[in-house]
């Protein structure tokens, strides 16, 4: 007989059939909206390269909060912008920087209803660039970093944080400021480890985000897109030293690392869709070239197939509100 034994387009004749054999779904309570917030600005600024993200003011930043929280957003990443640097980052363990002043902003407004996460890296705050302080040969001093590390996380514990979102890079760090939160009584604040986080041309937009004053690039801590097998021991590593969740990101570009990642552990496993992937969808859509909503969905859906717990996702807000 010529017919087809099986007919696996049974299941797609419609819509309603779609939806009840789906494997995944978005769901807005596992998305994460990173936000910006930004030293001395009274109006929000706009980013040129990321068409719909903007630097918040601490006015802005509180009310833009409080609506992803009504749409339904997991949680809120915040990354502060100083007005001014320094080789060591001061503003970022200084309770009154830019960082930790919001974070106890939205704390205030809606710690109550959502898990307000904060970037822990000096990146923003160093007048160089780097995710660390240098040493006397201009290169990353991994172990200096790491008292830094301490320092920032408890200041942002401090300010309320609930999840400190470690994305430096450095080796140690996870275990490094576990122990001076537990040591400080902050046992119950939870590390969010960027375990396996690539030195990647995706972050882009983030650099105008965060107006980075970095030349040249993260390569010696940052993992080198060439090696998947590699992010297996960083992610081991930060398990051991007490992450609670580990993330993978970029996200698209990685997704055999997520998938690997996500049967490796027994943690929670999210992934960061990063700036550069956002504003590829957004110049395609603005173009006319690509169905903007449909990428969106397609983009996130996929991170999810590959074992994304939550994402990380500059479109949060607005997918949550979509999704009702
Ligand atoms: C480091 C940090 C970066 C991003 C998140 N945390 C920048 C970098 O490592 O260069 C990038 C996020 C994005 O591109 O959306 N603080």
């Amino acid at each position: 007989m010529p017919f087809p034994v099986e007919r696996p387009r049974r299941l797609r004749a419609t819509g309603p059939l779609r939806s009840l054999v789906a494997e995944h779904r978005l769901h807005p309570g596992e998305l994460i909206l990173p936000m910006f917030v930004r030293e001395e600005l009274t109006e929000p600024a706009s980013i040129t390269s990321m068409p719909g993200v903007v630097q918040h003011s601490r006015e802005s930043l509180v009310k833009a909060a409080a609506e992803a929280v009504d749409a339904g957003v997991g949680g809120l990443m915040l990354f502060g912008v100083p007005a001014v640097r320094d080789a060591r980052g001061s503003g970022a363990d200084d309770p009154d920087g830019v960082l930790n002043v919001a974070l106890r902003d939205v704390v205030e407004a809606v710690g109550d209803r959502t898990v307000v996460m904060a970037d822990l890296c000096l990146d923003e705050f160093t007048d160089h660039g780097h995710c660390g302080v240098l040493d006397d040969a201009g290169a990353v001093d991994n172990d200096a970093t790491l008292e830094r590390y301490a320092s920032m996380g408890l200041a942002q514990a401090a300010a309320g944080a609930k999840v400190l979102g470690l994305s430096g890079m450095m080796d140690g760090q996870v275990g490094y400021v576990r122990a001076a939160l537990d040591g400080a009584g902050y046992s119950d604040v939870v590390l969010l480890a960027y375990a396996a986080k690539y030195a990647s041309a995706f972050y882009g937009p983030f650099r105008e985000a965060v107006d980075s004053q970095l030349k040249g690039d993260r390569r010696t801590y940052q993992q080198d897109s060439a090696n998947g097998r590699e992010a297996l021991r960083e992610v081991r590593l930060d398990v051991a030293e007490g992450a609670d969740i580990v993330m993978v990101k970029p996200a698209l570009p990685y997704l055999d690392v997520l998938a690997a990642v996500a049967r490796e552990v027994d943690v929670p496993v999210w992934a960061y869709q990063v700036s550069g992937e956002y504003a590829m969808v957004e110049a395609a859509a603005a173009n006319g070239w690509i169905d903007r909503e449909r990428a969106i969905t397609e983009a996130l859906v996929s991170i999810k197939r590959a074992g994304a717990g939550a994402v990380l996702t500059y479109w949060a807000a607005e997918v949550a509100r979509a999704l009702g």
